[in-house]
């Protein structure tokens, strides 16, 4: 086989296996890597202060556009990015790398078995049956620590609401931030 033939035999089946590999996580997870738009991220940045101190943790980066901008909002703080999907993960590594920010660390794992308890704030953009298990873990592990969350769309139930802005996109998008402790 030419060398040139050989080349793109290689290149095809790698997006080949990189495609399979997202749609196989995406299945996996109920989710796919799709980004928080622009306008919907500078909403969510706005309400994350930028003094905060402690552990900002990103649960479920994608390809780490938000993970970067959060990093860059608080540079008192430590970003936790968590991500399971191997192409998004890498992707996000590779940005946070490029980006030498010292206080992002990305990690591919899965939030759900990560020990939040030192978390300052959360941050979210995934979907109704990943929020009923996230709100399950956090009322489990951490009961009674108050905490300051923002998500995208999809909410926390029966955390209290302390702000809620409606971005102006085609979508209306609900950008919440919810701080203190679940109500029982
Ligand atoms: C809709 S994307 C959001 C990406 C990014 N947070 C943003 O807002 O731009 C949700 C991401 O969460 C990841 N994810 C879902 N469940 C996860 C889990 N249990 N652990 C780690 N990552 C997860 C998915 O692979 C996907 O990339």
């Amino acid at each position: 086989m030419p060398p040139r033939d050989a080349i793109a035999l290689v290149v095809l089946v790698l997006v080949a296996a990189g495609a399979g590999s997202i749609i196989a996580f995406t299945l996996k997870l109920g989710i796919s890597p799709m980004p928080t738009s622009p306008k919907v991220r500078v909403t969510m940045l706005s309400l994350v202060p930028s003094e905060t101190r402690g552990v900002v943790h990103e649960l479920g980066a994608g390809w780490g556009g938000l993970a970067l901008a959060l990093a860059r909002q608080c540079p008192h703080a430590r970003v936790v990015a968590w991500e399971l999907s191997w192409v998004p993960y890498a992707v996000a590594a590779t940005r946070a790398r490029l980006a030498r920010l010292p206080n992002l660390e990305v990690r591919r794992a899965d939030f759900f078995a990560a020990d939040l308890r030192e978390a300052s704030v959360l941050v979210c953009y995934l979907f109704t049956g990943a929020m009923r298990r996230l709100d399950e873990k956090l009322r489990r592990e951490l009961p009674g620590a108050p905490l300051l969350v923002v998500t995208n769309t999809f909410l926390l139930h029966g955390w209290p609401e302390e702000r809620a802005v409606v971005v102006d996109d085609l979508y209306r998008t609900r950008v919440v931030r919810s701080v203190g402790v679940p109500l029982p």
